[in-house]
Order: structure tokens, then sequence, then C-alpha cells
């Protein structure tokens, strides 16, 4: 499968939001590649690569809640957009643990939930709607707040 490009649709108006987002793109492409491409089947590659995209995860949610804190988003988006991040580290931590005991993991498993994860939260989402929350975040909002456009 050839790499995933950036898209200008998936830019949320946000320049580090959009920074990390490209990264997270670039994961996807990076686990493609190794995944699909490499020659030995190692379990601590994919351990590797599950906890740098727990830890990616961790500090994107955390820079996209405080964003929509000091934008004053509504209780419900901001529940809304915790629990996706949940929703994602139990999937992560799942192939994760599985991984450890040795269950049958798929590869596909593990881009499938990479994938799905790019496309659902940057790319027309429908159960987390970070890039149409952002997108109505005024650009002055985010100059006030001191988050970098
Ligand atoms: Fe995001």
């Amino acid at each position: 499968m050839s790499p995933l490009a950036w898209d200008q649709s998936f830019n949320v108006g946000h320049r580090e939001i959009d920074r990390q987002h490209k990264e997270l793109l670039a994961f996807l492409n990076e686990a493609e590649s190794l995944l699909l491409t490499s020659e030995s089947y190692s379990i601590t590659a994919r351990l590797n690569l599950l906890e740098r995209l727990l830890i990616f995860v961790e500090q994107h949610f955390k820079l996209e809640k405080a964003v929509m804190q000091k934008d004053k988003s509504s209780d419900t988006a901001v529940y809304d957009h915790w629990r996706s991040q949940k929703s994602f580290d139990a999937k992560i931590y799942t192939l994760y643990r599985d991984l450890l005991a040795k269950r049958l993991v798929l590869d596909s498993d593990i881009l499938n939930m990479i994938r799905d994860e790019f496309h659902n939260h940057v790319n027309k989402g429908k159960n987390l709607p970070p890039q149409e929350v952002f997108r109505q975040i005024p650009r002055r909002a985010c100059q006030i707040s001191g988050f970098p456009l």
C-alpha cells in the first residue's frame, strides 16, 4: 500500500495540532512500512511501535483538551474528546497485552487500528469532531490562549 499523503483538507487551522496530525500520518506510514515490508517478525518492534503511539496519543489529546478548554468548548465536547482518547488507549493496550502474552496479533489489526484512528480523528470523523471543533475555534481565540496558530 502506498503511503497516505497529507491533504490540505485535513488541516484544522491550528499550527501545532496540524503538525501533530501530520506526525500521526507519518507514524501510520512508518508502521505500514515496518509491518508490511519487514522480513523478520519482531514482537519487540511491534511493542515499541505501540509504546510510541501511546505516548503520542497522550500528548496529543492533552494539547487538544487544553485548546478546547481555553476556547471554552462545552463540557460535553471535552468529555467526548476524553472518551475518544480512552477508547483509543484501550485498543492499543489490548493489542499490547496480546503481543506480550504471545497471542496472535495480526499486523493488519495494528495497522487498521491506527488507520481507523487517523481517519476517524483527523479525517471525516464521525464520533470525534476535533476537525470540526477546531475549525470553529476562531484564530483570535488561539492567539489569546497562547497557542500557536
Ligand atoms: Fe487530534
